[in-house]
């Protein structure tokens, strides 16, 4: 297993360009299920979980070009309808196939989740949804078996929180759908937005995309399109964070800083010097030690919670103390314990609050990634730690940072993935 060796102390300084978001592709590469043509899909990132989701979608029956860059996905006849536990168990994503399948062809089984290291995450309200739209839904063996076979027709449905897969799995069942769907309570993050810009090119008629009420008026057929995934608003915020934390200066090239205010805000609270672009940000510490920051989760366009462990590992090594609120996942802290091996001063109260007691120094250690948020925390704090940290289980990282050790290094970090053929750095 892939260890990532980090020798920290030097701020961050240079250039970097961010990739396409990882939490548009999932959907967007579903999405491609719903037409009869290819679908083209360009700055698509090169990870684990797309990966994962290419494989599903050949397991279905597609055929697909590329894992990464440029991918293209035709669905002109599907063999199967089930996407397999062995597969959705690595990827709470892929659940995000059952609308496509359903709309499409009236079938689908897609195993439960399960668990999951952040949270319960239960699909409730995608099942609702589906219902809503005449879905006959039953859990049987482990898998939610969907039928429609007449079907979708367009419903009312008011979600009873924020869901962002919940409104995505939605509003790809509701475009095939016969008639009118409203999605209220719908979640708001760009994501969503991105997702129905490329259905909106398939041919699809939505509204209010990007607010809490979407109106989908349902097509009897899509077509193929060319879509350019969105920039990855969570990379973009967390090599900020990293930079504020290590006391240096960096610019995000290719970023969508609108999508980013709630962060960008707290950075500024934090001290740092921001500047935005059309499609870039720039930070700037002047070698200043972060101030701490105050902040709780929220849907967006509140401060998102894959953004919470980044955050709060700047907050260790702040000036001040600070609360750290999580709304949205029930066990999202688990880098606490992690940074605390850093030398960080962290106090849990309950499973919603941490607070924070900024220190003037960390020192490395070796620490376990538990989630991929979380261990990017990891990477935030050794950066800013005196020493060699060691991060173990980094498979976790893989799956939606494209590239770290090439992007830290860039920005003159040293950092270096400990493989089987090199368990540790050469001696000096
Ligand atoms: N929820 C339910 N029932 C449902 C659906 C959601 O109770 O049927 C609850 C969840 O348990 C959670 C809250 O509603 O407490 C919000 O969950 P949501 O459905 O919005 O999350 P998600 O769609 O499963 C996506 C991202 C997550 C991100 C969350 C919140 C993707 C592939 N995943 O998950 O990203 O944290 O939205 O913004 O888009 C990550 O990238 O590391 C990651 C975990």
């Amino acid at each position: 297993m892939d260890k990532l060796s980090i020798i920290g102390g030097a701020p961050l300084s240079g250039e970097l360009t961010v990739s396409g978001a990882k939490n548009s592709a999932l959907p967007i590469l579903a999405s491609a299920l719903l037409a009869a043509q290819p679908v083209r899909i360009r700055n698509v990132p090169r990870l684990k979980d797309v990966a994962t989701m290419v494989r599903l979608l050949r397991t279905l029956g597609a055929e697909t070009q590329g894992e990464g860059g440029v991918v293209q996905v035709s669905c002109a006849d599907m063999r199967r309808f089930r996407a397999p536990y062995e597969l959705v168990k690595t990827m709470r994503a892929s659940f995000l196939l059952m609308g496509p399948l359903l709309a499409r062809w009236g079938r689908a089984e897609v195993s439960l989740p399960g668990g999951c290291a952040i949270g319960s995450r239960p699909v409730d309200q995608h099942l609702k949804g589906f219902a809503a739209l005449g879905a006959e839904i039953a859990i049987d063996g482990g898998y939610v078996k969907a039928r429609a076979p007449n079907g979708l027709v367009g419903g009312r449905v008011t979600f009873d929180m924020a869901t962002v897969g919940g409104t995505e799995n939605l509003l790809m069942a509701a475009v095939l759908a016969k008639g009118r769907t409203v999605i209220e309570n719908a979640a708001r993050e760009p994501e969503i937005a991105d997702l129905a810009q490329c259905l909106i090119a398939m041919g699809a008629r939505i509204a209010g995309h990007g607010t809490s009420i979407i109106e989908v008026e349902g097509v009897p057929a899509l077509d193929g399109c060319d879509h350019r995934i969105m920039a990855d608003r969570v990379e973009t915020g967390t090599y900020l964070i990293a930079a504020a934390a290590s006391r240096g200066d960096v610019r995000v090239r290719g970023a969508q800083p609108s999508t980013l205010e709630a962060v960008l805000q707290s950075l500024v609270t934090a001290g740092a010097d921001v500047e935005t672009g059309a499609d870039w940000i720039a930070l700037d510490m002047r070698g200043r030690r972060p101030l701490a920051v105050d902040l709780e989760t929220a849907p967006y366009p509140g401060f998102p919670t894959d953004m919470q462990a980044q955050f709060l590992a700047m907050n260790a090594v702040a000036e001040g103390e600070s609360r750290v609120t999580e709304t949205i996942f029930e066990s999202r802290f688990m880098h606490v314990n992690e940074l605390a091996r850093l030398g960080a001063q962290i106090a849990l109260e309950g499973n919603r609050t941490a607070v924070v007691r900024g220190v003037a120094a960390l020192r490395g250690a070796p620490v376990m990634a538990t989630d991929l948020r979380a261990s990017f925390g990891l990477v935030v704090g050794a950066l800013a730690a005196r020493g060699e940290t060691v991060i173990d289980r980094i498979y976790h990282m893989d799956r939606g940072y494209e590239r770290i050790e090439e992007k830290l290094g860039a920005l003159g970090a040293d950092v270096m993935r400990l493989t089987a053929a090199r368990p540790a750095r050469p001696p000096a």
